[in-house]
């Protein structure tokens, strides 16, 4: 469709492969409440029991209602509370950051935090500078209380409207709503200053990862995994250099999704679940359109069981 080579994009951005999901009138909510249904079955829950589901998205089925609502009655979940969080590439960071509160304060015993994009529906597939970058997919987690010491430790969230213009869907909002001109100047798509995106992102992850550690006293030897947001390998690079982290405590998978938005940081923990062990310090860290960025420091609570597919 675009004039670009498996070159170009495997040296820019270390992406092999995208998923793009595929079947009339299925949108985010279709891949979210297939991972819930998983993450339920896995985790022994019935649906009754939980208390709380948040879904970060920047690809809603629709404006309204929510994603997480529709969720919900598609696996089954009762009238509990749902709503979505629009935070563009940190979505999940800032939903998980969400959810910990509602477990901390001793409100709720189970939420469901949900990340996940149909990238497909808003990319422009003749503009090479983005649609060689985005797929789709979805993931979720489940928090639950504990007395011991695992769990979320820390997190910081950032933001900075002055990168609007950098990356961003301008069409089907407030300020520019559907219309045949905003159709004909092709609004409805993301567009993205890569090389301005890219510095800011270089920059923003890795301090942010740094400041988590420092605030944590965390040396790189202390922490067992990175799990950073899928976006171009090099930015994950710099970060984990700027970490003291090898590549081996990176969890990578961009090579298989690319790019999927608020599902990156979920769709990596699921890839890299038998790996994990209980008491493992892991450190997320996300940047995305806004700007939006943020880490959080959490200590793994369990160990894996072996996968069954
Ligand atoms: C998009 C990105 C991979 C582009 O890489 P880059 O090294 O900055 O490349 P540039 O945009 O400077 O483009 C370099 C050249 O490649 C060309 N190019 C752009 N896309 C291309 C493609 N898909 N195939 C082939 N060539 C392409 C450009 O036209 C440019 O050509 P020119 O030098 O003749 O003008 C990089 O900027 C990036 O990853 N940015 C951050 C994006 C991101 O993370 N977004 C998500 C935020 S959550």
């Amino acid at each position: 469709m675009v004039e670009t080579n498996d070159e170009w994009i495997t040296t820019r951005t270390g992406i092999k492969e995208r998923r793009i999901l595929k079947g009339e009138g299925l949108g985010t909510s279709f891949m979210a409440a297939e991972a819930v249904r998983g993450l339920l079955k896995k985790t022994n829950t019935d649906p009754k029991d939980i208390d709380l589901v948040i879904c970060a998205t920047v690809t809603p089925d629709y404006l309204f209602p929510s994603t997480a609502n529709l969720v919900c009655t598609q696996v089954g979940i009762p009238t509990i509370g749902s709503f979505d969080i629009l935070a563009a590439c940190s979505g999940f960071l800032y939903a998980l950051s969400t959810g910990a509160q509602f477990i901390e304060s001793g409100r709720y015993k189970k939420v469901i935090v949900i990340g996940g994009d149909k990238m497909s529906s808003i990319i422009d597939y003749t503009d090479r500078t983005t649609c060689v970058l985005f797929g789709d997919g979805a993931g979720a987690v489940l928090l639950e209380p504990s007395t011991e010491d695992v769990g979320i430790h820390d997190f910081l969230l950032k933001s900075d409207g002055t990168g609007e213009n950098h990356l961003m869907m301008k069409g089907g909002g407030s300020r520019f709503p559907a219309s045949h001109d905003t159709i004909d100047q092709r609004l409805h798509h993301i567009t993205q200053e890569g090389p301005a995106v890219f510095k800011f992102a270089v920059t923003n992850m890795a301090d942010v990862s740094a400041e988590i550690m420092e605030r944590n006293h965390l040396t790189g030897d202390d922490i067992q995994w990175l799990v950073p947001h899928q976006a171009n390998k090099r930015i994950i690079d710099a970060t984990a250099n700027r970490m003291g982290i090898g590549p081996e405590k990176v969890m990578l998978n961009i090579q298989k999704y690319g790019n999927t938005t608020a599902g990156t940081i979920p769709l990596c923990l699921w890839d890299y679940e038998s790996q994990l062990k209980k008491g493992d310090n892991v450190v997320l860290a996300a940047f995305g359109g806004g700007f939006t960025w943020g880490s959080c420091y959490l200590k793994w609570a369990y160990d894996a069981p072996s996968k069954s597919e």
